[in-house]
């Protein structure tokens, strides 16, 4: 069965107050696009995976090339310029969708399923025309419900279109529908020109499509997901703060169970944040409270203490990661020793064995191998040989107000305490940069270098 996938994420999400559309908003890090993204991306029989676009289209594509690129996928954008419904999507997306195959349609909302809730769904939708997956939920809320007669489905009804007299009452009407459709494109070609607007929304209903293709007589199937090793939780919706909010928490303990499992040691588990696309293999220790964010990847060995912050970092193993610290973009080699209050930024890169303690800060800076900057120190736009030691209170001057300048430092340097080097500036091999001084000449391998005031002794005033 040759299967493309439908992202839905056109809508405004009008119960979600942002400046951001929702499909933006991010549990652990990650945008419920990247999220849904990355679920079909990771089952082998999804062929190309589109995102429908249409609200704030410009940031939502970015974003989908963006995963793509993170997840090595191709990635196509279409473009719904009026948000005209989940059915007129489907309808907008049918000229990309070429072929006599099937489209798994998924609404872009739904940031917790996974490859084995639609392997479930997909396996007991072969052959059918068209195919939704169902969930029974004590509290049925908004969803739109699934009407079965004598077992058997007959229509989805959004919850504001529930006529009562037709159907019983709306709180007896606990099997919903989750938004995951597969629809074979033949039927889907079929049925979508007979879609109209006429309900209490005003918009074309992906939904209806289930009734209209049973009175064609098509094969149309309503597949619970339940008894199938399916979590529940997998299936909601996030529309409102408030499902968001508790969407992350289910993402944050299925993570940190996966991660368990796999054998990661984590002390106080409810407290580590790690997205599910960050990479950390068994044998890393992490203290919570902590977040592990974006393409890190963290080596097996790697200890990270409690209150960190680690966004695309690249930690080995052998590593200690103290406690207050923030990666970002920044790698680590083993041996090496960071914080407590360190502060790596993009491009930073410390060797094997070196050390970043309290108060320092990296940015485009490469410390080599066993150096130490220990307290107090702003490097930035540095390239650092092996065993150079930094007093407190070393800064590289990098800025001049309108552009930035490397400073290069040599092997076996030391550079004493509250030493400002005005960069460009060279400081050779093996040389020694006296405490307080202003360096703004090169120093020459094997040197002492002074630029400070002389201190003078005087009498005291009576
Ligand atoms: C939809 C279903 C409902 C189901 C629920 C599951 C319909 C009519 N109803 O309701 O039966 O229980 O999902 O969560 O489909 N979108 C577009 N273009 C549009 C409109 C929406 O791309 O013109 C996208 C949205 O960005 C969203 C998804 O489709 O990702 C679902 O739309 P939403 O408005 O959230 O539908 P619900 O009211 O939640
Ligand atoms: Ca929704």
């Amino acid at each position: 069965m040759n299967i493309d996938a439908l992202i839905l994420a056109a809508g405004k999400g009008t119960r979600m107050p942002s400046p951001r559309p929702k499909v933006l908003q991010t549990l652990l890090g990650e945008t419920m696009l990247a999220l849904v993204t990355s679920t079909l991306a990771a089952m082998p029989r999804v062929g190309r995976i589109l995102t429908l676009v249409g609200n704030e289209a410009d940031m939502v594509s970015a974003e989908a090339a963006r995963t793509a690129e993170r997840l090595g996928i191709a990635s196509s954008c279409i473009r719904q310029e009026k948000q005209l419904g989940t059915g007129h999507a489907l309808m907008t997306a049918m000229p990309g969708l070429g072929g006599d195959g099937c489209v798994l349609v998924v609404n872009g909302d739904a940031p917790l399923v996974t490859p084995e809730v639609l392997n479930h769904f997909l396996d007991a939708a072969e052959g059918a025309d068209a195919a939704f997956l169902s969930l029974e939920l004590e509290d049925a809320a908004a969803y739109g419900r699934v009407v079965r007669r004598e077992g058997k489905v007959s229509a989805i009804v959004e919850a504001r279109d529930f006529d009562p007299a037709l159907y019983g009452p709306l709180e007896d009407a606990h099997e919903v529908n989750t938004g995951i459709y597969l629809f074979s494109l033949p039927a889907a070609r079929r049925l979508l020109p007979r879609l109209t607007c006429d309900n209490r929304g005003g918009e074309y209903y992906i939904t209806d499509l289930v009734a209209l293709g049973l009175a064609e007589g098509m094969d149309v199937r309503g597949i619970r997901a339940e008894g199938a090793g399916c979590e529940k939780t997998a299936l909601l919706g996030v529309n409102t703060p408030v499902e968001l909010a508790a969407a992350e928490e289910i993402l944050t303990k299925r993570r940190a169970d996966e991660l368990l499992a796999s054998g990661v040691v984590l002390h106080a588990p409810s407290l580590v944040r790690v997205s599910p696309l960050s990479r950390v293999e068994k044998g890393v220790e992490i203290f919570g409270p902590c977040e592990i964010y974006g393409d890190s990847e963290i080596k097996s060995g790697a200890r990270i203490l409690s209150h960190c912050v680690l966004r695309d970092a690249r930690i080995d193993g052998g590593t200690e990661i103290r406690e207050f610290c923030h990666i970002e973009k920044a790698e680590v080699k083993s041996g090496a020793l960071i914080g407590p209050y360190a502060r790596l930024r993009p491009q930073a890169f410390v060797d094997e064995n070196a050390h970043v303690g309290n108060f320092v800060e990296l940015k485009k800076t490469r410390l080599g191998k066993g150096s130490k900057a220990n307290h107090l120190t702003y490097l930035g736009d540095a390239e650092v040989g092996p065993g150079v030691n930094f007093g407190a209170g070393t800064i590289t001057c990098n800025y001049d107000g309108k552009n930035k300048f490397r400073t290069v430092i040599g092997e076996g340097c030391f550079i004493g305490s509250n030493t400002a080097l005005v960069a460009p500036v060279t400081v050779g091999d093996n040389a020694l940069v006296g405490a307080g001084s202003v360096i703004v000449e090169d120093v020459p391998a094997g040197k002492l270098a002074l630029g400070r005031g002389r201190q003078v002794i005087k009498e005291r005033r009576k």
